[in-house]
């Protein structure tokens, strides 16, 4: 199955993808789990994108088609992916199909203010990138992921103004491809505003497993 996952920052992409991942038996690819490992690393592409991420702007659609068209081209993702956080500008998408055909878009619907509520408690593991939340999904020991034990932290763009720019720039860029997936057939919208165990069902409901 190829699924895109499409939402605004903090609807909850990640953590349900980390799920269905056991659903539907495909990769799950992030490109902001890809560009965050490389900036970690300090490597070029890391370098290149570091201050761009920060700051809550878009990384430049050639590096990222790039980056998204060689991950597909690897052995696991020819039996499907999640591909989470792209496309996010009509460009990406247009190129996205030209290499591959999703099966479906899911769209996860959330208001601003659920928004701002989960990115400004959110806390992920440097080591392995799972994503917690300080009231809604507390690591068990604090500071230190449930899966690997590596450090939590709070992520540079979760900061108040860099969110503010990641919705801006969902809205200008990245809200048109609702309609373009729409006008194709493919998307199926998920109520994204209750609590994960809800947002799975919803999901599952949506794709009919
Ligand atoms: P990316 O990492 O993709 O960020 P994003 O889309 O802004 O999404 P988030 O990771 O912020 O949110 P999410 O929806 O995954 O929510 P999560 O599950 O973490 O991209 C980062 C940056 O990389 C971009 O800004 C851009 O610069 C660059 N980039 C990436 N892709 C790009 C592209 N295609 N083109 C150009 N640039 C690109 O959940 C959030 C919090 O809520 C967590 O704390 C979680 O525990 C909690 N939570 C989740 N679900 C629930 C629930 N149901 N109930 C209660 N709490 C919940």
């Amino acid at each position: 199955m190829k699924l895109i996952f499409l939402g605004p920052p903090g609807a909850g992409k990640g953590t349900l993808a980390a799920k269905a991942v056991d659903l539907v038996k495909v990769p799950h690819i992030s490109t902001g789990v890809i560009f965050r490992s490389a900036i970690a690393a300090q490597s070029p592409l890391g370098r290149k994108v570091k201050a761009i991420i920060d700051s809550g702007k878009l990384v430049d659609d050639d590096t990222t088609i790039e980056l998204v068209k060689e991950r597909l081209s690897q052995g696991d993702a020819q039996k499907g992916y999640i591909l989470d956080g792209f496309p996010r500008t009509i460009p990406q998408a247009e190129a996205l199909a030209e290499f591959s055909s999703a099966d479906k878009v899911l769209n996860f619907d959330i208001p601003d203010a659920k928004v701002l509520e989960r990115l400004s408690g959110r806390r992920v593991c440097k080591k392995c990138g799972a994503n917690y939340h300080v009231l809604f999904n507390k690591p068990k020991k604090e500071s230190l992921c449930d899966a690997c034990g590596g450090e939590v932290y709070i992520r540079e763009d979760d900061k108040e103004e860099a969110i503010r720019k990641r919705l801006e720039v969902y809205r200008d860029q990245t809200a048109p491809l609702i309609d373009f997936y729409r006008k194709k057939g493919l998307l199926l919208d998920v109520d994204a505003r209750p609590g994960t165990d809800e947002v799975v069902k919803n999901f599952k409901q949506a794709l009919g497993l």
